[in-house]
């Protein structure tokens, strides 16, 4: 079944064609990050009115890219929430006319989901129960999945989200938006032992996350270091602040698994597209007998693809959207 997967959620037009689930036949995208970064910041009004210009002409690549006509589409995938209400609406409304017009069916699905189903589109999922750890631009989530399409929420941040966290310390240090990638390359030339930032709620005994009091400890560390005449050395904070943030990571995730008796670990979201992340994630699963799947780094970002994954996972379980469906910004995962 070849499904059209259709992602508005945030900063990203994203759109692809991919059969059973998992075999990609076209994913094109086109990134707001232009638009947004003189703002610093996602400006939701922009980023509806650029979904608007960019959503149909993308749609004629991706079918053209996956060597298609409209008549060849057998459902429609589109995500639903959570996100920002107006960009969802743009995704939403496209999808519905276009189920509509071809007479083929229309999933709405949440875009968390898509997240995790990121990891099926190059491997197809291995043998549940799972434990995903979902870290992005608005979410920090620590789900447990004892069987596909199950999720039972084991944590979330209490504040900054993990991508939030990475975009505001980069901002901090003149790196630009999203500041994320930029940090990733600029710690690669850092020690990640320079300063010991706090791994805040380590040993809280739960699943949640905080990360606001690391990024204020950024903040104090290099105001400290100007006042004393120090001369910071940008990547050893980057390379410390993201070795506090991936230390927590690791060690709640690795917890998770073992006390829900998890054979594997999914990562998801944009910031899983971070080397460091990858590389000690893989190190720890390793050492644990853990079988750990992350997408390729293109991936992990918001893209069409991974909507469209969830939509034909959930279409052949006999899922269907009415098209009185309506964006739902704080969708939960459930
Ligand atoms: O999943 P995503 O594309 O959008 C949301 O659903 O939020 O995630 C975007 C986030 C941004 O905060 C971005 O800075 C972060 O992912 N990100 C990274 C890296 N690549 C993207 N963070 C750390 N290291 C990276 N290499
Ligand atoms: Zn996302």
């Amino acid at each position: 079944m070849k499904v059209l997967g259709i992602e508005t959620s945030c900063d990203e037009t994203g759109v692809a064609v991919v059969e059973d689930g998992s075999k990609v036949l076209s994913n094109v995208l086109s990134s707001q990050h232009e638009i947004h970064a003189r703002f610093g910041g996602v400006v939701p009004e922009l980023a509806s009115r650029a979904h608007v210009e960019r959503l149909n002409p993308l749609l004629d690549v991706a079918l053209a890219e996956a060597g298609m006509r409209w008549s060849d589409v057998e459902a429609v995938a589109v995500t639903r929430g959570p996100g920002l209400v107006g960009a969802l609406l743009v995704g939403l409304a496209t999808a519905k006319a276009i189920a509509l017009a071809l007479d083929v069916p229309l999933v709405a699905v949440n875009h968390l989901e898509g997240h995790i189903y990121a990891n099926f589109l190059e491997q197809g999922p291995p043998e549940p129960p799972y434990v995903a750890l979902i870290v992005s631009g608005g979410h920090t989530l620590l789900v447990y999945m004892p069987e596909e399409q199950r999720y039972e929420v084991l944590g979330q941040t209490v504040d900054d989200a993990a991508g939030e966290a990475f975009d505001k310390v980069a901002r901090f240090l003149g790196l630009g938006f999203p500041g994320g990638p930029e940090l990733d390359r600029l710690a690669r030339e850092g020690d990640p032992a320079a300063v010991r930032f706090p791994r805040a709620m380590a040993g809280s005994g739960d699943y949640d996350f905080s990360l606001s009091g690391l990024k204020t400890a950024v903040v104090r560390h290099v105001r400290k270091e100007e006042r004393e005449g120090k001369k910071t050395s940008v990547p050893d904070i980057a390379a410390s602040f993201q070795e506090a943030v991936v230390d927590v990571q690791i060690q709640k995730t690795m917890a998770a698994a073992e006390e829900k008796g998890a054979t594997s670990v999914l990562l998801g979201g944009g910031v899983v597209a971070n080397s460091r992340l990858r590389q000690r994630m893989a190190e720890e699963a390793e050492r644990r007998g853990l079988r750990l799947l992350f997408p390729s780094a293109e991936l992990c970002t918001d893209n069409g693809a991974m909507i469209a994954s969830v939509g034909y996972f959930r279409l052949i379980r006999g899922e269907r959207s009415s098209f009185d469906v309506g964006a739902d910004p704080g969708l939960p995962l459930s």
